[in-house]
């Protein structure tokens, strides 16, 4: 090799597409049948031509070998892994040596399978991987497991098929198809927000819909008005130039360096809170937002109460101290639009705050993630957005279709209905899978392509 190779993940795309990955696939199981040595000859003459497709390809064959490796040594599920790799070109990534070194991923039994928690880094990073082959840590043992990568085109598929799938761990159907996702979000009548109302929730905005949610939605409307939302955003230019502009080189850790941290900075900034609650936030609002996005999981109940009291506590304290004296900041602005309504409510001060922090954390670290990683997976787009900044919207939005950060919504069934013909009980729980709607080609002709050019995911989450 010469020079220095730059990784690039869509160099491995022709390789799963292009069937190079069932170079060492046994002839017998639908691959071309090389041998370790003719593998290492063909990778050799790969990277003599172009350095970084051997090395990006390479973290994806070795894994193919060491299925082939298993095979030899009677592991029962290496052979329809391989046969995989041959008929439908799957990308296998691994998190290797990362996980390797130090291994911070976790897994719990639960009833019918494991809970694994934790952060992977991917070899060659590349998009095309269809399955990552990972480990966990298991007490003292260590787990090892594949998982889908790419979770909304699988699901898109599977919808094509069967627009209704009822799944077990979750204990209730999955909408897959972008036009009854969609159609459900819009028909606040039949499909109700009311779970979210669990414990000491009840009073929040999301919680209520009809009148109630009206009323809410016209004091938050007051304190997000278009003239102090652009006083709020003469605030947050500094923290972003600040935040961003720090980064140096060519090389940074964007997610643990800055994104993660710049919704805290806003908010404390915004809300006049000081820094030293930051760490502590996110940890009260990554508990509650857990327990908010599977409100069936029982275990997830407790902690998630415990940190909404606390969280609910120490927002009281700043709302109290700024009732005397509102600043010209956002947690002032949250207190005169309450004080303008017929009745002041201080408890209701403090839902609105504590609403806006868990509505606002993890969504903005996901999205900026979310957009700034489709824009370097997609050099195009990136130079498009660079060029002409008008794009910068169509560029969010379609990084929230291409990247989907959120997998899914929870609705409450409120009357019995039928969606693409399978009934569902009123009463029941039933998920609307974002992530598969956003890449159903009903809705979207090219879904895999990131383009600024296409008129955004279509989906209506706001509750007017
Ligand atoms: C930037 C990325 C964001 C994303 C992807 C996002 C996503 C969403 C979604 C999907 C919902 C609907 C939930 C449901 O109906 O079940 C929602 C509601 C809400 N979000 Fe966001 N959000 C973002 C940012 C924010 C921020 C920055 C704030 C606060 C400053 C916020 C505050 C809220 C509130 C208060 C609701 C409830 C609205 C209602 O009940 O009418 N969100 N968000």
């Amino acid at each position: 090799m010469t020079g220095t190779p730059r990784l690039s993940p869509r160099r491995t795309t022709p390789c799963g597409s292009g069937g190079y990955l069932a170079l060492s696939v046994p002839e017998e199981l639908g691959g071309l049948g090389a041998t370790m040595r003719q593998v290492l000859y063909a990778q050799a003459e790969l990277a003599r031509h172009d350095g970084a497709t051997g090395l990006a390809s390479a973290m994806h064959q070795y894994l193919t070998l060491m299925q082939g490796f298993r095979r030899r040594k009677g592991a029962p599920d290496a052979e329809g892994v391989l046969r995989r790799v041959a008929a439908e070109g799957i990308v296998i990534a691994t998190s290797g040596g990362s996980d390797w070194l130090w291994p911070t991923t976790t897994a719990v039994a639960v009833d019918g399978g494991f809970r694994v928690s934790g952060r992977k880094t991917f070899c060659s990073q590349s998009p095309a991987a269809t399955v990552v082959a990972t480990s966990a840590v298991l007490g003292d043992e260590v787990l090892h497991f594949s998982a889908p990568t790419t979770l909304g085109r699988k699901l898109a598929v599977l919808g094509r098929e069967l627009p209704v799938v009822f799944d077990q761990r979750m204990g209730a159907p999955l909408v897959l198809r972008h036009k009854d996702v969609s159609a459900a979000l819009r028909d606040t009548g039949t499909f109700g927000t009311q779970f979210y109302g669990m414990g000491p929730m009840a009073a929040s905005m999301i919680a209520h819909d009809g009148a109630e949610h009206t009323r809410q939605r016209r004091i938050h409307n007051r304190f997000f008005s278009p003239g102090v939302s652009r006083r709020y955003a003469e605030r947050i230019v500094p923290i972003a130039v600040r935040t961003f502009g720090s980064l140096k080189g060519d090389r940074a850790e964007l997610v643990e360096d800055a994104i993660a941290r710049y919704p805290m900075q806003v908010f404390l900034d915004l809300l006049g809170i000081p820094d030293e609650v930051g760490d502590q936030g996110l940890a009260w609002v990554r508990t509650i937002v857990s327990w908010l996005g599977s409100p069936m999981e029982e275990a997830l109940a407790a902690p998630g109460m415990q940190a909404y009291q606390e969280l609910s506590d120490y927002t009281r304290t700043l709302v109290e101290a700024e009732l005397t004296d509102p600043k010209d900041n956002l947690l002032g602005e949250i207190i005169r639009a309450h004080l303008d309504e017929d009745q002041f409510s201080l408890e209701a001060c403090v839902v609105a705050v504590v609403g806006l922090i868990l509505g606002g954390f993890e969504t903005t670290i996901q999205m900026v993630t979310a957009t700034i990683s489709s824009l370097l997976l997609n050099p195009d787009a990136l130079e498009q957005v660079r060029a002409d900044r008008s794009l910068i919207e169509p560029a969010i939005d379609e990084a929230f279709r291409w990247a989907n950060p959120s997998a899914g919504l929870y609705r409450l069934v409120l009357k019995e209905v039928e969606i693409a013909g399978t009934p569902i009980a009123a009463g029941s729980m039933a998920y609307f899978c974002i992530a598969a709607a956003h890449y159903d080609e009903e809705a979207f002709p090219d879904p895999a392509r990131c383009s600024t050019g296409v008129p955004g995911c279509g989906l209506i989450l706001a509750r007017r």
